[in-house]
């Protein structure tokens, strides 16, 4: 059985002060949740956040880290100065990432290598544009992004996926929980392959995209969908336990 993992992305939002008391806002409502619970909080936040966070069952995940594990590299996160404050998790190949920022498989895979070596939990995030779902190409882009993403890495049981269409991510356009299900069941299909049957089913996947409280119980009832990757309504206290708390 894989136990669920709901992960805030707060994305480019909220100050450390905002930060810390959305946290504390937080912190009663999901406390007995029976899911992992986790926020990915902005590089700058995570001080203030790592404090809040103490004692509670809320894990704190980054939003990036850098391949080296030091030198220049002017305006980058290593993973020793996430590993520093407690952080335990960090996304990697976000879309924003790739769209803007020129993040590519290959960084990702770096990136990916990296964490883990580390010892931080990567939760890698792959997912087709619209024009590429349309044009069926689903399928191949996904394949591609996980062979080439994932690629070396040895120990696959630490990693978590986030399945997340672009087209889906702040639109509020949610892909429907079959179609969400069969994607996230081609992407274990190729997780099987890359490393074998058995891990793929122990390898938490994520969905993203438009998640909230209104449509997490149908996502979360699909058998291959294990968790939420939540942007939007994770910067809404009583939104993000309702996700977290989606089996009540
Ligand atoms: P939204 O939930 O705002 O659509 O964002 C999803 C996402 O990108 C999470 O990483």
């Amino acid at each position: 059985m894989r136990t669920p993992i709901i992960a805030g992305n707060w994305k480019m939002n909220n100050t450390a002060k905002e930060g810390a008391a959305l946290v504390e806002a937080l912190k009663p409502l999901v406390k007995d949740a029976a899911c992992d619970v986790v926020v990915c909080v902005p590089a700058i936040d995570i001080p203030a956040v790592a404090q809040a966070v103490q004692g509670s069952n809320i894990r704190l995940g980054a939003q990036n880290v850098h391949f080296a594990q030091k030198g220049a590299f002017t305006g980058e996160i290593s993973a020793d100065m996430l590993l520093e404050y407690g952080v335990q998790y960090v996304i990697i190949g976000h879309s924003e990432r790739r769209q803007y920022f020129g993040e590519t498989d290959e960084t990702v895979n770096k990136r990916v290598l990296r964490a883990l070596e580390a010892g931080l939990l990567p939760i890698v995030c792959v997912g087709e544009t619209l024009s590429e779902r349309e044009t069926g190409k689903t399928e191949a882009v996904l394949l591609k992004s996980l062979t080439e993403g994932l690629k070396d890495v040895q120990s696959p049981e630490k990693l978590i996926i986030a399945y997340e269409p672009v087209w889906a991510i702040g639109t509020g356009k949610t892909a429907t929980a079959e179609q969400a299900n069969e994607t996230i069941g081609y992407i274990r299909s190729v997780l099987a392959k890359l490393f074998s049957p058995a891990i793929a089913q122990t390898i938490r996947i994520q969905y993203g995209g438009s998640m909230n409280a209104g449509n997490c119980k149908q996502l979360m009832s699909m058998p291959e969908i294990d968790g939420g990757l939540i942007g939007g309504a994770s910067l809404k206290p009583m939104d993000f336990s309702a996700i977290v708390h989606f089996d009540k």
